[in-house]
């Protein structure tokens, strides 16, 4: 199996690289290999590449600077998907996509089906949510699977930032009010695979399990580090109204998904995302 991942330096593809199936004879294109901006490149490369299937972790996902930079996330998130759902259906090889529980607006109280009605808050969610349905329009083969709250030991994201802030501040605030799944790129990778392997299509959600706000993260990532001596000073954590900490892009207050059916159909645990926050945490105390 010849498998295509796009999205070379982001966390997502990294765990992807990681977490490989020993018969996959893996290609990661980033930039580099392949701007997926230059729309018109898209179809002929893929082409000619000519691979058994494909993994899509590239995106714009810079959710604040997409406000004022619709055309770019766009583009990317909508039209270059787009490109590549052609490619996979003109070469008649699996597609996995990923998308984002920002293609809600986070009014429910109970966690997100896949079905449930889409009302992105902000463009990021937007150009994900158009991305989405066109890519099933000319790729109805494709899985789509949506996830959220991303993070991964040694790559850019909240779990970063938080730690970085948490080796230099005596004391930070952190929102309370909205809450998700915090979910962990190397269980996410495993999970992508799964669908690869199994052919599935259509639209499923992962995230791992359990719910939390970015404040519970937070704190979580505080008692983990203290722990794990990853961290060695004393923090105090406050929470923060989402007012008090405004933010270009409105976020949804409640973006809990529901990945009940894709774990069924990969036979998949749900994992807690405590615990695997502790198992990246962990990576952290003992590189290696
Ligand atoms: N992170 C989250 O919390 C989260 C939540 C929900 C859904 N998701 C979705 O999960 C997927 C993976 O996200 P991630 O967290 O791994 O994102 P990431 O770390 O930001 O990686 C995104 C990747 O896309 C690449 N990319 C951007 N513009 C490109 C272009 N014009 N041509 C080629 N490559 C380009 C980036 O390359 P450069 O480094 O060169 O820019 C980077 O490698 C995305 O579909 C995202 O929407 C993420």
């Amino acid at each position: 199996m010849r498998i295509l991942v796009l999205g070379k330096s982001g966390q997502l593809a990294q765990s992807l690289v990681g977490f490989a199936p020993t018969q996959v004879e893996l290609t990661v294109w980033g930039r580099e290999e392949l701007d997926l901006s230059n729309l018109e490149e898209i179809v002929p490369r893929l082409l000619a590449h000519a691979p058994d299937g494909v993994i899509n972790a590239s995106a714009y996902t810079a959710v604040d600077r997409a406000e004022q930079d619709a055309d770019a996330a766009y583009r990317l998130n909508r039209d270059a998907v787009k490109q590549l759902g052609l490619a996979a259906a003109q070469m008649g090889c699996p597609l996995v996509h990923v998308s984002t529980d920002f293609v809600f607006d986070g009014n429910q109280s109970r966690p997100y089906q896949p079905g449930d009605a889409c009302s992105p808050l902000g463009i990021y969610g937007a150009s994900k949510r158009e991305g989405e349905s066109l890519l099933q329009q000319v790729c109805p083969a494709a899985a789509i699977v949506r996830t959220a709250w991303v993070y991964r030991a040694g790559s850019n994201n909240f779990m970063s930032t938080m730690l970085r802030l948490m080796a230099g501040r005596d004391e930070l605030g952190v929102v309370a009010d909205q809450v998700g799944a915090p979910t962990s790129s190397d269980n996410l990778a495993q999970v992508l695979w799964r669908v690869l392997e199994r052919r599935l299509s259509g639209i499923w959600h992962y995230s791992d399990a359990g719910a939390a706000s970015w404040y519970d993260f937070a704190c979580a990532i505080y008692e983990e580090s203290r722990q794990q001596h990853v961290i060695e000073r004393d923090v105090v954590i406050r929470p923060l109204k989402t007012e008090q900490y405004p933010t270009p892009a409105v976020r949804p207050a409640y973006s809990v998904l529901d990945s009940s059916a894709l774990r069924d159909a990969i036979n998949w645990p749900a994992i807690h995302w405590q615990q695997a926050l502790r198992e990246q945490i962990h990576q952290l105390s003992s590189p290696h």
